[in-house]
């Protein structure tokens, strides 16, 4: 049996565990021969296929990336793209694809499936928004590379007695802020999911000023004020409708200085939260995902996700983890009320 695994949509740290599992374990245990589609559905449109054997994934464990290359190509925006990622599975003799990806990238698995190719996802990013599992691979080194920010910034933004406005990624979903912004302490936590009254987040940054601390307020880069609109980094949509966001920090800093007149810096994270090595726990998780994917696969169990449930491996149809993103709940969000202002 011949599979080809690829990475697509935004890199993650943890996408190089997972191809590290699955290779030895299906060549280990199933002898199962394996190929890589290069840059996600790109390869497979462009037949851009490597030899994947274990030699060329000795040493990736803790590598952030992936050795595959990834981009947010979407077949079904391409001329003929589902006959071509047919002739190029057909031209490599491969039977099966192990596909690790967030919403899109497994949205176009999804179609694939129903078309007749043999596949199983992998949920990755960063964002933690993919529906059915508790948790995706990649999120939990986001949230301590955003932790530790948040951390720096309190020592600096008390020595001026400014406002630091942190602005993590996380377009639909507020996970990593919400995350990052209770383990770091921070005064107001804005997400996607909740919108903001700029009112009332001036009213915490006074009264943190109050009892002489330095505000720091957290934002996911898709919040939204209350009668405001997202803010974009520029009017290009990549392949599946998404625009660019960032500058919302921006935003916040001024309109706090001005409101309040204190001054207000922002801090952009960016794409430090993607890069690097994985934390244990992504490795751990990356490296069960990998080898319950290829389990499914040596089973037959095609159009399906692995997942985590608790402490446990599932496996749930496509179809169902892509219907929706995963955004924090209304209730999980109040929980913390007590820790703004
Ligand atoms: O999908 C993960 C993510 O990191 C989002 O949080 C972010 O909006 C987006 O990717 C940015 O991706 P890129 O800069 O690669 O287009």
């Amino acid at each position: 049996m011949r599979v080809g695994v690829l990475t697509g949509g935004g890199d993650c740290p943890g996408l190089n565990a997972v191809i590290r599992s699955v290779v030895r374990k299906g060549i280990q245990e199933y002898a199962i021969d394996f190929v890589g589609l290069r840059d996600g559905w790109l390869g497979a449109l462009q037949d851009r296929v490597i030899p994947l054997d274990i030699p060329s994934v000795r040493g990736i464990l803790p590598r952030g990336g992936t050795i595959l290359g990834s981009s947010r190509t979407n077949p079904f925006k391409h001329e003929d793209g589902l006959r071509r990622v047919q002739d190029t599975l057909a031209a490599h003799k491969v039977d099966a694809l192990v596909v690790i990806g967030g919403e899109d990238t497994l949205g176009v698995a999804t179609e694939l499936s129903r078309e007749g190719i043999n596949l199983v996802g992998v949920p990755k990013t960063i964002d933690n928004d993919v529906s059915g599992t508790d948790y995706t691979f990649g999120f939990d080194t986001a949230v301590g590379i955003a932790t530790e920010a948040i951390d720096r910034l309190h020592t600096t933004a008390e020595s001026h007695m400014r406002t630091l406005v942190v602005e993590v990624m996380g377009r639909h979903s507020g996970w990593i802020a919400l995350h990052a912004g209770i383990a770091g302490g921070a005064n107001a936590i804005l997400i996607p999911e909740q919108p903001f009254d700029i009112d009332q987040v001036c009213a915490w940054v006074r009264s943190r000023f109050e009892i002489n601390y330095a505000p720091i307020v957290v934002v996911a880069e898709g919040a939204v004020p209350h009668e405001g609109q997202m803010i974009l980094k520029d009017q290009a949509l990549d392949e599946f409708g998404h625009v660019r966001l960032s500058g919302i920090g921006e935003w916040l800093a001024r309109e706090i200085s001005a409101r309040t007149g204190t001054d207000a810096r922002t801090t952009v994270l960016g794409h430090i939260q993607r890069g690097g090595t994985p934390s244990a726990f992504d490795r751990w998780l990356a490296t069960r995902f990998g080898l319950h994917a290829v389990d499914a696969v040596k089973d037959g169990d095609f159009g399906k996700m692995v997942a985590l449930h608790g402490t446990q491996i599932a496996r749930i149809p496509l179809a169902d983890a892509t219907e929706t993103t995963k955004k924090v709940d209304p209730s999980l969000y109040a929980e913390f009320d007590v820790f703004f202002g």
